[in-house]
């Protein structure tokens, strides 16, 4: 008995000698990305800048597209939520129009579609849009911007992507990120589901 005893005492001291490591590995961050050309105009915004994108206040038809629900969670890198933070998402509409006046593509734009909305982060970091699955417009793989705004600091500018569409392998922001990254920013779906959980890391 006392030999285990003297080994395990030794095992102890040997542990006290390690450095102290975290007890689990730090998330890794949301890569962050540029904003893009296309951060809705404000005087472009509809007045409702909610979390339902896929319905206007006022408007009579709801949005064009495969209506989506984007559920998140918005931690820091030691997994703690982050609560009472700003959530904004932007993306162009079904036609791939963006509500900004340098979009001067000649497709009519979808005014059944908010293009821009924000949620708040509740106490454990959730938060949620319904909105449509991106689609691809010229020069892009399908994307949703996204910003995190946190007691007036812009804590993140990202976009998330489609997880496994055939456009990332030639889009260029999309390639510049490793693979990690990629999946941080991937948004998947289940067969037949058209809900998708994303986790922001800041
Ligand atoms: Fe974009």
């Amino acid at each position: 008995m006392a030999g285990i005893n003297t080994k395990r005492r030794n095992l102890l001291s040997a542990a006290a000698l390690l450095p102290l490591a975290p007890l689990a590995r730090a998330l890794s961050l949301t890569p962050s990305a540029m904003e893009g050309p296309f951060y809705p105009t404000s005087s472009m915004r509809f007045d409702d800048v909610d979390n339902d994108l896929v319905k206007v206040e006022g408007a009579v038809k709801a949005a064009g597209g495969e209506v989506i629900q984007l559920n998140g969670r918005l931690v820091d890198s030691d997994g703690d939520a982050i609560a009472n933070a700003t959530v904004e998402i932007w993306q162009c509409d079904a036609t791939g129009r963006y509500l900004h006046s340098a979009d001067r593509r000649s497709e009519p734009r979808d005014a059944g579609f908010q293009g821009f909305g924000r949620a708040q982060t509740d106490s454990d970091g959730r938060f949620n849009f319904r909105t449509i699955k991106p689609v691809p417009y010229p020069g892009r793989t399908p994307h949703i911007h996204v910003k995190v705004i946190d007691q007036g600091f812009e804590l993140l500018t990202s976009q998330l992507y489609l997880d496994g569409h055939p456009g990332n392998a030639r889009d260029f922001l999309y390639q510049r990120m490793s693979t990690e990254q990629q999946q941080r920013v991937s948004m998947r779906f289940e067969q037949d589901s058209t809900q998708t959980d994303v986790l922001l890391v800041v």
